[in-house]
């Protein structure tokens, strides 16, 4: 995808496939923090040259929506200085609710600028928005199984202010949006480095994705490397968080340090993480329910836990036990070299949670 190809004056690529030569900083802004990353390839490896996670002060996101720009642009700003990287230029995401995607039918044969033209026209159909309002991207897939003559094209289109307001934040912290792209895509992106973990290749298996966030947990099914569904549901580390803060009587701060680093009272395992523990199980098997639901007929090869929650110990022993699926803990880094700039442990630690750093961090080697 390359929303440069649409009539809507981006001066940036969105997702997809534009041809870029310079390398771009991977930065996922979450509702929590902001995860920033960059790779460099040398031949069919790639190290981690910088890495750094900086948090946001409490609802700067809410729901993938940037509540105040200039927050999010001088925590970016904060976490580049930290990192050392002397990139200049950036790969962002849009996710969730505010975007949508959609196989959308189109005569074969036409020019890029034809078919945005087609699209525009026709928007109403596809989208509820007004097409003044979105920024829209598409790329062609393959010839239409029914009509020849036709092929499928993947549309994606996102509110202008989200992307705008990514724009924005990066520009504050000196940086340009070369890239805004879909976290789905990034995900996508991303999972030819979670197939180094998995002790088969991937062609023909149905993986199911789940990263379990701080609010949010989404599930990504993936077939022959392609995501095939998406879904998204309220639950995360937050209410980890919660409960300690509840249990212990501290702040939502303290709670969420104690949380990573230990020291709670012995009554913690059992009183507290096990029923967390117990809860995720729970919202993991019933996110598989609702797409086993829609696909039944196809079986589940093997999870793969991401996000900061897949760093609690054991849960991908309690996932593989409740649902007899071989269960893996994502760690995208495994095989690289890291940079000396890189702290190790500290990145193995957040390893989980940086999928989607990654996948964004990956498009500077797009052909
Ligand atoms: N070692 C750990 N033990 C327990 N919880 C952890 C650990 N490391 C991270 N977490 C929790 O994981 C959550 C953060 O995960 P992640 O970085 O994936 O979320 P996010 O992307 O910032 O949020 P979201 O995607 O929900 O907007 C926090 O609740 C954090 O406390
Ligand atoms: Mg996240």
């Amino acid at each position: 995808m390359n929303w440069l190809k649409n009539k809507l004056n981006f001066d940036f690529s969105f997702g997809g496939f534009g041809k870029k030569t310079t390398a771009v900083l991977g930065i996922d802004i979450t509702t929590t923090v902001v995860k920033l990353l960059e790779l460099s390839k040398h031949g069919d490896h790639y190290k981690v040259e910088s890495y750094m996670v900086a948090p946001l002060p409490r609802d700067a996101v809410v729901d993938k929506h940037i509540t105040n720009v200039e927050v999010i642009g001088d925590a970016i700003k904060k976490a580049l200085q930290r990192s050392g990287t002397k990139l200049k230029q950036a790969a962002v995401a849009v996710g969730g609710s505010s975007v949508i995607t959609k196989l959308i039918v189109l005569p074969d044969g036409l020019t890029d600028d034809e078919m945005a033209e087609q699209i525009m026209i026709e928007a109403e159909q596809y989208i509820p928005y007004s097409i003044d309002e979105v920024n829209f991207d598409f790329e062609v897939q393959d010839k239409n199984e029914i009509d020849s003559s036709r092929v499928n094209v993947l549309l994606a289109a996102s509110r202008k202010e989200n992307v705008d307001d990514r724009v924005a934040a990066l520009a504050i912290a000196g940086l340009k949006a070369k890239v805004v792209d879909i976290e789905t895509f990034a995900i996508e992106n991303a999972f030819v480095l979670l197939a180094n973990q998995l002790p088969y290749s991937i062609e023909n298996k149905t993986i199911v994705v789940i990263e379990i966030g701080a609010n949010l947990t989404t599930l990504h099914v993936l077939y022959n490397s392609r995501a095939i569904y998406t879904r998204e549901q309220n639950f995360g580390g937050k209410q980890l968080t919660e409960d300690i803060q509840r249990t212990y009587g501290l702040t939502y701060e303290e709670a969420g340090v104690s949380k990573k680093l230990g020291g709670l009272p012995d009554n913690y395992e059992s009183d507290v993480l096990e029923p967390f523990k117990r809860n995720m199980v729970q919202q993991i098997q019933r996110a598989i329910q609702f797409f086993v639901a829609s696909n039944a007929s196809r079986p589940i090869d093997c999870v793969i836990i991401a996000g900061g929650c897949a760093s609690i110990a054991g849960v991908d022993q309690l996932v593989s036990q409740s649902l007899g699926v071989p269960t893996y803990i994502a760690n995208p880094f495994v095989n690289m070299e890291l940079s000396s700039r890189v702290n190790p442990k500290s990145l193995g630690k957040d390893a989980p949670a940086m999928l989607i750093a990654c996948g964004l961090a990956l498009r500077s080697f797009d052909e």
